[in-house]
């Protein structure tokens, strides 16, 4: 399958939104990544419902929602009335994750499941079955702009064989530190969906940067 880029949103300029999100919807970009964070799960607080009402409204491309909260299981269907499209929880918050994922797929959005870096893929395998796309983060969640943690090679060929050996159509989605020169490699290893934030966003174009990583073209 060709790679998909879901462009990151947290290092957007939030003061231009509307014209981040129009840029987007122009751009190579596949999908629109937004990171949930309250301040509890994660040491950062980011945005909630309002903003991703706002981003529905104008956005083209499917919502990718990447959450960082504790208690995810109060807000699922707030999230899809937001306009989640693709909901993805992590599996260090998720006491009941099976319960979780189902409820998300019951609502009519596709379920992601997220590991932190110290959580070994090898955790998801009796989860398959209810999911449809594990983001491996490649870094400490919480913050964009960070380094891409090394360790992380080992993961992606792991879960992609795992994923290849089962029946199961899961996507595998990396986060955190992904740029211009790791993305062909990440591509290489398995990966089919890849989140930048601050490659794009701090870049001087960002619609040519997002073009450039739909390519393949460090
Ligand atoms: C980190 C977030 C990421 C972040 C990626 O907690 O989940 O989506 O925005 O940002 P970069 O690409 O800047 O590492
Ligand atoms: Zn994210």
């Amino acid at each position: 399958m060709k790679h998909l880029i879901a462009p990151s949103i947290l290092t957007a300029d939030f003061a231009n939104l509307q014209k981040e999100i129009m840029m987007l919807n122009k751009s190579a970009a596949d999908w629109i990544h937004l990171d949930i964070m309250d301040g509890v799960y994660v040491p950062n607080i980011s945005f909630g419902f309002p903003v991703l009402e706002s981003v529905k409204k104008i956005a083209e491309k499917p919502l990718d929602v990447h959450l960082m909260i504790a208690n995810v299981e109060h807000y699922l269907k707030r999230f899809k009335d937001a306009g989640a499209d693709i909901l993805t929880v992590h599996y260090e918050a998720c006491t009941h994750l099976q319960r979780t994922v189902t409820e998300i797929r019951l609502l009519g959005m596709k379920a992601g499941v997220a590991l932190n870096p110290h959580t070994p893929v090898t955790l998801l395998k009796n989860i398959f079955p209810y999911i449809d796309m594990v983001l491996i983060m490649t870094v400490n969640p919480g913050y964009g702009g960070q380094h891409f943690i090394e360790e992380s090679w080992n993961k992606i060929p792991e879960l992609r064989k795992m994923i290849d050996e089962s029946k199961y159509n899961i996507l595998i989605q990396v986060d955190g530190g992904v740029d211009l020169k790791n993305a062909r490699l990440l591509v290489d290893a398995g990966v089919d969906v890849l989140v930048v934030g601050n490659t794009v966003f701090s870049s001087d174009n960002p619609a040519e940067t997002i073009l450039r990583l739909k390519k393949l073209e460090d």
